[in-house]
């Protein structure tokens, strides 16, 4: 099933993820924690019809290099709300930022979202929600690699590691990212 949400048609919140691009100050690079001011905030919602979201080119920090160069599954942490899962249909994708880490869902059914960092695992910058030959897929700016929504797996471009896979959730009315 395929759908189409407007990324503008969100308004942010304290509590709410929104859509849009980066949050103020925060550079294209994954959002690694160059600002930690904000539990929830600002991401972009894509269908897949798909609408390009706000990525820049800027330079990359140590941090996220290294986590360019990460397992590719998180290590865990604590359960943590992402986005109100009426925000997100089955088949769409997302960008949340959580914390200062920008993540990339993707809704596989009703049940079950899967969540991938941002950093791109070529050079670190960041991946974005989009589209690829009219199918949705992850997309990084800087050198043309894509990801596959449901496994992080790259194809195409540079990047030859999957992005790091974090274990999310469908919790009630809420997406749940393990952070
Ligand atoms: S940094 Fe993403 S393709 Fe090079």
């Amino acid at each position: 099933m395929t759908s189409a949400i407007d990324p503008t048609a969100h308004t942010s919140t304290a509590s709410t993820p929104t859509a849009s691009g980066h949050r103020d100050g925060e550079t294209a690079c994954g959002g690694c924690g160059t600002s930690r001011r904000a539990f929830l905030g600002r991401g972009a919602v894509i269908g897949a019809v798909g609408v390009a979201t706000t990525v820049g080119l800027t330079g990359c920090t140590e941090d996220l290099q290294a986590e360019a160069s990460a397992p590719s599954q998180h290590p865990g942490g604590s359960p943590t709300p992402a986005l109100p899962a009426a925000d997100l249909p089955v088949g769409g994708q997302a960008s949340v930022t959580i914390g200062g880490r920008t993540l990339l869902l993707h809704r596989e059914s009703e049940d079950t979202v899967r969540a991938f960092s941002a950093v791109c695992t070529h050079q670190g910058c960041t991946v974005a929600p989009g589209q690829n030959r009219g199918q949705p897929t992850f997309a990084c700016p800087c050198h043309g690699s894509h990801f596959d929504v449901a496994t992080g797996v790259p194809y195409g471009g540079p990047a030859q590691k999957p992005l790091t896979e974090f274990t999310a959730s469908v919790d009630g009315d809420m997406l749940m990212v393990t952070i």
